[in-house]
């Protein structure tokens, strides 16, 4: 087999893996989790989890990947047979899936950032998104014709990754991030500083960052910590583990996972901050408090930002192409972070070349994002998002860890191989945070997301039972949801079975 790729600097990795973890979630997730959850107060659970899970499990992931250098199923074969093997894959169908749908939400972005310019969706900014872009179709589980104006972009999103995961991992895909992080950086912060300095950012930082401590009493409030966490950073996707097999033998591990960390939540405040100083503005403009303007995900950026962009006094175009602009680069850098793992994992397991895998991985991933590009689109992206987030990576990172420091036994061994080659040395409070706190937390939130779901107990905004996640039918909610997060479990399973080429 051909020598193993290797990143070509320390600064080349760090770049990686902090572009897989700076994505959409920092910018549109973040801020609304923190504010929901007790806003200043959320930033305590939001540390805790951070030192307790985010970091510890990032420095596992980082030592796996290093010690046994092999994409996530080759690594956990390597550590402990088939056995181990199958959760490798799970991470990487999980990986798959949501790359299906993450190329469609950059697409979205790539046409925002140029509609910015004319600011071509006029007041009604919910029926410009709705109607003028998705033609979202009336009932969810409706698949509806393709709609052009979604498939281009998208078209154009799989291009660019393509481009850059065929140049291979030096020349690709960290040579992008070596170009995109830093742009994104300093694009971001344009929007940030034009944020804070409209008229109402206080207001917003204001609600932002005021301490509701009696949430700190709900435990709903650490579990939100632990999940965003999960996601945020990237840990549980395979992405880490795959990223760290292509470190050199001489690297640091617990300093870059460190760094890594702290990158990626420095970002994610950054953004808190610009989100809700510009919300602020707005709700001045609107004279409403800026709990009637605050909101997350789809609606925060497609909906409510370009309202925002309609109102500001002079350069709006520029600043809403800024901000389309920063979603598309971070976007692109995690959506190349998830295919990577299906790459790495197919040549690996079929002994096939890169450019092969890149063409069988992200060209059945491209085929399958059409969907998302249909009429029902958005509605099939909600429910997949939710079932393969909890179902998926929740679920992966308690199952990897509870194997990792009960079954295997291997954390002693993997605090050696760290300690060996990183200036950070870690002890007994790692292996107690992945012994005890995470399995715990992680445990007790796999639970209550199974009664929540299994006994249909969702609520609205205001506290009413609704049924299903978003009040989705049932079947709807069977074959979006649940057969999704089982579809990669049973295809682990599959290729699992398979013999390594
Ligand atoms: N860490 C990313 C974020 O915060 C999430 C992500 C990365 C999702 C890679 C998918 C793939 O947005
Ligand atoms: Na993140």
């Amino acid at each position: 087999m051909a020598q193993r790729s290797q990143w070509g600097t320390r600064a080349g990795f760090i770049m990686a893996a902090v572009g897989s973890a700076v994505g959409l979630g920092n910018i549109w997730r973040f801020p609304y989790v923190a504010y929901e959850n007790g806003g200043g107060a959320f930033f305590i659970p939001y540390l805790f989890a951070l030192l307790t899970a985010g970091i510890p499990i990032l420095i596992m992931e980082f030592t796996i990947g290093h010690k046994y250098r092999g994409s996530a199923p080759l690594s956990f074969f390597r550590m402990k047979g088939k056995g181990a093997e199958w959760i490798g894959w799970w991470g990487i169908f999980v990986s798959f899936v949501i790359s299906t749908y993450y190329a469609v939400i950059i697409a979205w972005a790539m046409k925002y950032s140029i509609y910015s310019f004319n600011l071509t969706w006029g007041d009604d900014t919910g029926g410009f998104l709705f109607g003028d872009v998705l033609n979202l179709a009336d009932n969810p589980g409706e698949v509806g014709g393709l709609v052009p104006g979604v498939f281009l972009p998208l078209l154009l999103v799989w291009v660019i990754a393509f481009v850059i995961l065929l140049a291979g991992v030096k020349r690709g895909i960290e040579l992008a991030n070596r170009i995109f992080i830093p742009t994104l950086v300093a694009v971001f912060l344009l929007v940030v500083i034009r944020a804070v300095t409209l008229d109402g950012a206080a207001l917003g930082l204001d609600a932002f960052f005021k301490p509701d401590l009696s949430k700190l009493a709900d435990s709903t409030v650490w579990v939100a910590a632990y999940g965003h966490i999960f996601f945020s950073l990237s840990i549980a996707f395979a992405i880490m583990i795959t990223y760290s097999s292509y470190l050199p033998k001489k690297s640091d591990i617990t300093n870059n996972a460190f760094i890594t960390g702290f990158a990626n939540s420095g970002f994610e405040l950054l953004a808190g901050i610009g989100i809700f100083a510009a919300l602020g503005f707005m709700a001045t403009q609107a004279g409403e408090p800026v709990s009637e303007v605050a909101s997350a995900g789809v609606g925060l950026a497609f909906v409510v930002f370009p309202k925002i962009i309609n109102e500001m006094p002079g350069m709006n175009g520029i600043f809403g192409f800024l901000f389309f602009f920063s979603l598309v680069l971070a976007g692109l850098t995690s959506l190349i972070s998830i295919c990577e793992t299906y790459i790495a994992g197919l040549s690996e397991k079929f002994n096939i070349s890169r450019r092969k895998a890149v063409l069988f991985g992200a060209g059945s991933a491209s085929i399958i994002s059409i969907l998302f590009a249909t009429r029902g689109g958005l509605y099939f992206l909600d429910a997949a998002d939710y079932f393969i987030n909890q179902f998926g990576v929740a679920a992966i990172g308690l199952v990897e860890v509870f194997l990792i420091a009960w079954v295997f036994r291997k954390l002693k061994v993997f605090e050696n191989h760290a300690n060996e080659i990183s200036d950070i040395k870690v002890g007994l409070l790692w292996r107690i945070c992945l012994t005890f706190v995470t399995p715990i937390v992680l445990g007790y939130m796999m639970f209550d997301l199974l009664r929540i779901n299994l006994m249909k107990l969702h609520k609205d905004s205001e506290g009413n039972i609704i049924g299903n996640y978003e009040g989705y039918p049932d079947a709807f909610i069977f074959q979006s949801g649940w057969m999704v997060a089982l579809f990669a479990i049973v295809m682990a399973i599959i290729f699992t079975m398979m013999k390594w080429n």
